[in-house]
């Protein structure tokens, strides 16, 4: 793992848990203490005095060791950082305690937005539309999704999704983290924890993305195949029963190298679906 590499990964955690990214002094500090320069030696590099750069170090081991669950000190800060990093990224299969308790800094989980308790209730599975109220099995469709075969339980996350999709009514909730570090096996297995609270689950990945007319349609056919009296919309759909839809790899709708949010131009119907969802 490179010192970029690490240091992205470092930067991550934390930004995922305090909204703040590394400072420069503080990147200073990590890459000063795996060249294995001392205090003073990373104070004249970036021109600070020795205590200053202490003090903020002190502060920075003290954050990592929360996050992490391990004490974290100047001389343990790259191997126990390397350790980590690497365990999360590759070694979800192999059996390790590091990855059930450090994981969790990983992810990051994004309510879109909140659905009015009123609005959840009429769209909850006792709706009288509802298949689900009326016993019906939910009709799922995961031809598109990953296997999950051994699965190392992240509680966190888990159950912060199902507090926000089933409890608070969330609408739209995005995963967004490092490439393999878990986003889509945590989704599959959170289906088969909550499957039994929606009439209908489908999984579609945007690994090559379709025009939005093809997305719409296909799922407008999914939710019509079991309904006598079909829906004129693929909002009425929506509206009217418990629809779970994983739309993965949305990141092939952006434009590379820009702020998230920024669709690719044949992209763009996908981000007023987004929005009408929200609202
Ligand atoms: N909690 C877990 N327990 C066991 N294996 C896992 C776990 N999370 C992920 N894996 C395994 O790690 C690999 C990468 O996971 P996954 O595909 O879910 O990552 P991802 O974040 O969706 O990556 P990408 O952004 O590239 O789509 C897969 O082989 C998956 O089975
Ligand atoms: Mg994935």
């Amino acid at each position: 793992m490179t010192t970029e590499e690490l240091l992205q990964w470092a930067d991550d955690i934390v930004f995922t848990h305090t909204e703040k990214h590394l400072d420069s002094v503080q990147t200073a500090i990590l890459e000063g203490a795996w060249q294995g320069l001392k205090y003073e030696e990373i104070a004249k590099k970036c021109h600070r005095s020795k205590s200053h750069i202490k003090n903020i170090a002190a502060e920075l081991w003290q954050t990592l060791s929360e996050l992490l669950g391990e004490n974290i000190q100047k001389a343990n800060a790259r191997s126990v950082l390397e350790r980590k990093a690497i365990s999360n990224i590759y070694n979800y299969g192999s059996s390790s305690q590091i990855i059930t308790s450090n994981i969790n800094s990983h992810i990051s989980i994004c309510p879109e937005n909140r659905q009015y308790p009123e609005d959840a209730r009429n769209r909850s599975p006792s709706n009288s539309n509802s298949p689900s109220s009326q016993n019906q099995p939910t009709i799922i469709d995961l031809t598109e999704a990953p296997e999950l075969t051994d699965y190392y339980p992240r509680p966190t996350e888990e159950s912060t999704l199902k507090q926000w999709i089933l409890e608070d009514g969330m609408r739209l909730v995005t995963l967004y983290g490092l490439s393999g570090i878990g986003k889509s096996a945590l989704t599959v297995k959170l289906i088969q924890d909550i499957q039994t609270e929606f009439d209908y689950i489908i999984w579609r990945s945007l690994g090559n993305p379709p025009p939005f007319s093809t997305l719409q349609t296909e799922l407008y056919q999914f939710f019509s195949q079991s309904q006598p009296n079909p829906c004129a919309t693929l909002i009425e759909y929506l509206r009217s029963f418990r629809c779970l839809i994983i739309l993965d790899d949305v990141q092939n709708l952006f434009k590379s190298g820009e702020i998230a949010g920024q669709y690719l131009a044949e992209y763009e119907e996908y981000g007023k679906f987004f929005k009408q969802l929200a609202t």
